[in-house]
């Protein structure tokens, strides 16, 4: 939980606030004259089930009970993080003094390795310079580098790489010299001390991989042990304070840029399968180093740069179950679609000849986009591998155990799930009927961790369900002549649970972090649907404001982004990271990282019921192609319908109980008559949306 979630949890806006301001009962809601501007009726509204507050007057701004701190105090939000978790006694995460000492020695770390990079890259480079008597043997290795791993010069310097003489501390003495101790070439993994208290080099006669993070900077290192006899055959830097393997891409730094362009990203298994192919030009290649690819590996690039992920892993036996694996990974990490649908077009790569990249791309390096255009679909892949050592005469027990090994990964996919191909495929392999998969898919057990969401009822596709549910008596009606349409003010509709609402500006934001240019998208449809009425385009349909999130940390990150966008940076990720307080770049990074239980559980949601009929309706319709971009527009406007709504339950509050003041009541009908039209035009055009 966030510092701000911990406060909010801890603090009940309704007492908080009424310290300042009388707040008075007014149906579910509080209502109170805002204490923010000069006004005889009250139009300052609290609401106790979504902690936030609201004036509908002059201000027209609200939130939640850190922004009313903010403005209640002329705090900033970090002002108001702090006092208010000094006040509940909630432990802030601000960087404290040790966490920007912490800071510092990284970055001594990573100048540290940035130094030993630069040494051994000149002695492979500059052979002559090679310390003590290996000149020579930095000379033979320069030739395997060129000759038999056919790396150019201009390779060599681009990734800087580099030769660790045979010595004990060839790098020791050097990194000495400079002014490290060895204490810190131990921290930064550079050497070893041993049982007897000698320190020595931990690299020795070996090719030198700098390994970089994605923004450049040497974090550790792979070396190739140049005797056939060294083993293992590649030595990697250990866990260290800024080297975790498991969270690394090679290469991806020099890749971001091709990745980006082409929105696709072809993971290899080793260092010099991704060199070898950034030399021949195919530039979006990166490699996993050998480990099983991980989630936090996969979301470095996906969905961020790429929305095509091929795998290139090795097609023997071992290889093939790596390849599993990091599907079932791609599968728990990518399928974390807000509407339930994996994000990602996960293919498989396949290499003839069982051949590695390297070795391809260095022989016929003309093939190779061949070979990426000719890569299986996943399902293709994962049917073929967990049937193919089923015997022709199966009995059904053993089908049913395939299928249920598969249908997860084929479930994750809705675009292959829409072409019911796959299924069709699984059944003809299996040999049964596709009706029997069918319930073998819909009582799938349960996974672990697989968190289920509410009823159907309150899925985040309905957030504007139709009025049909009157919390405040009759519809009222309101004809005051600014809208030629009949007079129109339906009953407020049913509002969504807060948990949903917070969903969905969750869902936002993390699309917006990735593509912060697309808010334009959205905010030309919310134009289009004014139709020039300026009564909305400056109301209910402006465009995306702050006021448009209920919670006060993704507001934070709303305007963070927003700034982002304006200063035109290459890297909104890290722009937008550099803007926030501690707390909301905490929750930032859990905005990235997935929550992939909710796609399982939300299609599982929908076989619980009658499974075969709602696949067969399915398989009725068309894949529509997946537009990430299309569907952060259809959640923006779900979104603002959500604060519509709010905006609606309240005025219907206020209007009930304003005492027969003429004006007032006027001024309530007009913007309730305004936010009628909004919700029109907003469910016309949702309505055309949902599937
Ligand atoms: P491979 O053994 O397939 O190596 O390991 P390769 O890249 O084809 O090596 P060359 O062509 O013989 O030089 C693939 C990757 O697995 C990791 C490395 O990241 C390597 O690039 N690996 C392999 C290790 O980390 N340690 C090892 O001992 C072997
Ligand atoms: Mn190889």
């Amino acid at each position: 939980m966030s510092v701000a979630d911990e406060i909010k949890a801890r603090l009940d806006i309704v007492t908080y606030i009424q310290q300042y301001v009388p707040l008075k009962k007014a149906g579910r809601t509080y209502k109170a004259c805002c204490p923010f501007h000069q006004e005889k009726t009250p139009s300052f509204v609290v609401d106790p089930v979504r902690q936030t507050w609201r004036c509908y007057g002059s201000c027209a701004t609200g939130g939640d009970v850190l922004n009313f701190a903010m403005r209640q105090h002329g705090w900033t939000f970090t002002e108001a993080l702090r006092e208010l978790a000094r006040t509940t006694g909630v432990q802030l995460k601000a960087r404290t003094p040790e966490q920007l000492q912490t800071d510092d020695r990284h970055d001594f770390l990573r100048g540290l390795l940035h130094s030993a990079a630069e040494q051994f890259h000149r002695w492979l480079i500059q052979p002559d310079t090679a310390p003590g008597p290996h000149a020579q043997a930095a000379r033979s290795v320069l030739d395997y580098a060129r000759g038999k791993r056919a790396l150019s010069d201009e390779t060599l310097i681009k990734f800087q790489i580099g030769f660790a003489p045979p010595e004990w501390s060839g790098l020791l003495t050097t990194m000495k010299q400079i002014g490290y101790t060895e204490d810190d070439l131990i921290e930064a993994g550079m050497a070893v001390r041993n049982d007897a208290g000698r320190v020595y080099d931990r690299f020795r006669n070996r090719l030198m991989i700098p390994i970089r993070d994605d923004r450049g900077r040497v974090i550790g290192f792979g070396a190739r042990a140049l005797d056939p006899n060294d083993n293992p055959k590649y030595l990697n830097t250990p866990e260290t304070p800024i080297f975790n393997k498991s969270r690394t891409l090679f290469a991806l730094d020099t890749a971001k840029g091709a990745i980006r362009d082409s929105g696709a990203v072809v993971i290899v298994e080793g260092y010099l399968d991704a060199i070898q192919a950034q030399q021949a030009g195919y530039g979006n290649v990166v490699a996993q180093m050998g480990t099983a690819l991980t989630d936090a590996q996969l979301q470095l690039v996906a969905p961020r740069y790429a929305q095509r992920v091929l795998l290139a892993l090795d097609s023997d036996a071992a290889g093939q179950n790596a390849t599993m694996r990091s599907l079932e990974v791609a599968r728990r990490a990518l399928s974390q679609d807000y509407a339930g649908r994996m994000q990602i077009d996960m293919r498989v790569l396949s290499i003839p000849g069982a051949k590695d990249p390297d070795d391809l791309i260095r022989e016929q390096p003309d093939l190779w986009p061949q070979i990426v255009d000719q890569a299986r679909p996943v399902a293709d892949f994962v049917i073929e591998f967990e049937t193919r050592d089923l015997s022709p005469n199966a009995t059904i027990v053993e089908k049913e155990a395939a299928a249920r090994r598969i249908l997860p990964l084929l479930m994750a996919s809705e675009r292959e799930l829409y072409r019911q191909d796959n299924l069709q495929k699984l059944a003809a392999h299996l040999r049964v009927a596709e009706k029997t998969l069918i319930t073998w898919a819909a009582s799938q057990p349960a996974e672990p961790r697989a968190a289920r969401r509410p009823p159907a009822q309150s899925a985040p596709r309905e957030l504007t369900p139709p009025p049909e549910y009157d919390e405040f008596g009759d519809p009222i009606a309101v004809d005051i002549g600014i809208d030629d349409a009949p007079p129109a003010v339906q009953p407020a509709p049913r509002l969504p649970a807060p948990q949903d609402e917070l969903a969905l500006e969750r869902y936002c934001l993390r699309r917006l972090i990735e593509q912060p240019a697309w808010v334009y998208a959205a905010n030309q449809r919310l134009r289009t649907l004014s139709e020039d009425n300026a009564a909305l385009s400056d109301g209910p349909l402006c465009d995306l404001t702050e006021e448009d999130f209920l919670d006060s940390t993704h507001r934070s990150i709303w305007s963070a982004i927003r700034e982002a966008l304006h200063s035109a940076q290459a890297e909104p990720g890290t722009h937008i990271e550099a803007r926030l307080d501690a707390d909301s770049v905490d929750v930032l990074i859990g905005l990235r990282v997935s929550d992939a239980a909710h796609v399982r559980a939300s299609i599982k949601e929908r076989l619980d019921g009658d499974a075969a009929v709602l696949w067969d309706e399915l398989s009725k319709r068309a894949a529509p192609a997946f537009d990430a971009k299309e569907d952060l527009v259809v959640a923006v406007l779900r979104l603002r319908a959500a604060r519509i709504s709010r905006d609606r339950e309240s005025l219907t509050v206020l209007l009930a109980e304003s005492e027969s003041d003429g004006g007032e009541t006027r001024r309530l009908m007009v913007s309730l008559n305004v936010l009628a039209q909004a919700v029109r035009q907003l469910d016309a055009e949702l309505s055309r949306r949902i599937r």
